[in-house]
């Protein structure tokens, strides 16, 4: 087996507009198999991307032996059922964040993964965006000294779509934060490698008329004491978005914008300083270190699949396990645990 061979679930969403491609892109992976809710979409989905075969029903994909790995992209509420049902078929399993509809689920789901020896990855492409791997690696070389702070935000217009399951709590399991807001927190996490400890979390639905929040923030304390900021919305408007990824260290920063998002793409300003100064009282900001970072962009969600297939081949340690993403999860739940009870809330 020199290339894995892929089923898609849920294939009409993300998958279609990034991920399949991102298959396409892969060395390592080959598109079998498509599955959507109707024939109609399964078969146009098939044709435009020349997959060998639809299917409108996950049994029937998955009895396929032809299918070494699903990715599973459908609406949240399906995760759980649908991923057991792949571990069952013996099929490794890159599972779209968030991992279930709570923490509890996800870790039946990892669990069961587990048992059945059957490899599960959770969807933090964002990770591999070469402007993300850049910052994780001038962090860990100490280019900006030990971490103090950090912000992150993705923000998206998510208007009133009634019956939209993002807009349901028992269809999403929350709003922006749960959607958006994990992407944030892993990165933070990723790149500074540290994981957190405790979250003070403030949620909102100002804007929509549905029940998840449209506006969320929370405020987490890492492993190392540095205090970080999330901020997650439906209520921006895309082309007024920023997307901003800021990490503060004792020795400088790196300011990235746009990064946090679908495509590779965006900005990276550094400034790296020292931290042997005196104090100064005229705070003196004139000398100017700041300079941009240029990387070679590629393809984040080709990435994602092969590193997960090459995990595959090699039998290897997944890259972005979803232990990651479940952790990821509590510290969400935390943060809306946090908003309600108007209390924060320890890890
Ligand atoms: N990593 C990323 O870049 C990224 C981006 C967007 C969404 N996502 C995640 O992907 C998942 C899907 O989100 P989306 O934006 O594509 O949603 P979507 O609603 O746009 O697409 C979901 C697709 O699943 C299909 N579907 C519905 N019920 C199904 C079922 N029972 N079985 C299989 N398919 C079913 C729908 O017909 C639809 O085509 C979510 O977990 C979401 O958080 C990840």
């Amino acid at each position: 087996m020199d290339k894995v061979k892929w089923g898609v679930i849920g294939a009409g969403g993300i998958a279609r507009r990034r991920t399949i491609p991102g298959i396409l892109l892969s060395e390592n992976a080959e598109l079998i198999s498509v599955m959507e809710v109707n024939m109609t979409l399964a078969n146009e989905i098939k044709e435009q991307f020349n997959a060998k075969k639809a299917f409108d029903n996950i049994d029937d994909l998955l009895a396929d032996k032809e299918i070494d790995a699903v990715y599973i992209a459908s609406p949240v509420i399906y995760h759980k059922e649908q991923a057991i049902k792949a571990a069952n078929a013996r099929k490794h399993i890159l599972l779209e964040k968030p991992i279930c509809l709570t923490v509890k689920e996800g870790i039946e789901v990892i669990n069961y993964c587990q048992l059945k020896n059957v490899k599960l990855a959770t969807g933090f492409m964002m990770r591999f965006h070469a402007y993300h791997q850049k910052m994780k690696q001038l962090v860990q070389e100490g280019k900006i000294g030990n971490i103090v702070s950090a912000r992150a935000q993705l923000t998206c217009w998510y208007p009133d779509m009634p019956g939209n399951w993002r807009q349901s709590y028992n269809t999403s399991g929350g709003g922006a934060l749960m959607d958006m807001g994990v992407h944030c927190l892993d990165l933070i996490q990723y790149i500074t490698g540290y994981k957190s400890k405790r979250v003070a979390g403030l949620t909102n639905t100002l804007t929509f008329d549905y029940e998840v929040e449209d506006s969320g923030a929370f405020l987490v304390e890492l492993e190392n004491g540095a205090i970080c900021h999330v901020e997650s919305n439906f209520n921006i408007p895309d082309d007024a978005a920023k997307c901003r990824l800021e990490f503060y260290g004792t020795k400088g920063s790196l300011l990235a914008e746009g990064t946090i998002s679908q495509i590779e793409t965006g900005s990276l300003e550094v400034t790296f300083s020292d931290d042997t100064k005196e104090y100064d009282a005229t705070q003196d900001r004139s000398e100017n270190r700041t300079r941009h970072i240029d990387v070679e962009f590629g393809n984040m969600y080709a990435k994602e699949i092969d590193s997960f297939s090459l995990s595959i081949l090699k039998d290897t340690k997944v890259e972005v396990p979803a232990t990651d993403g479940i952790q990821i999860q509590r510290v969400i739940e935390a943060a809306y645990a946090s908003s309600k009870n108007n209390e924060y809330v320890k890890l």
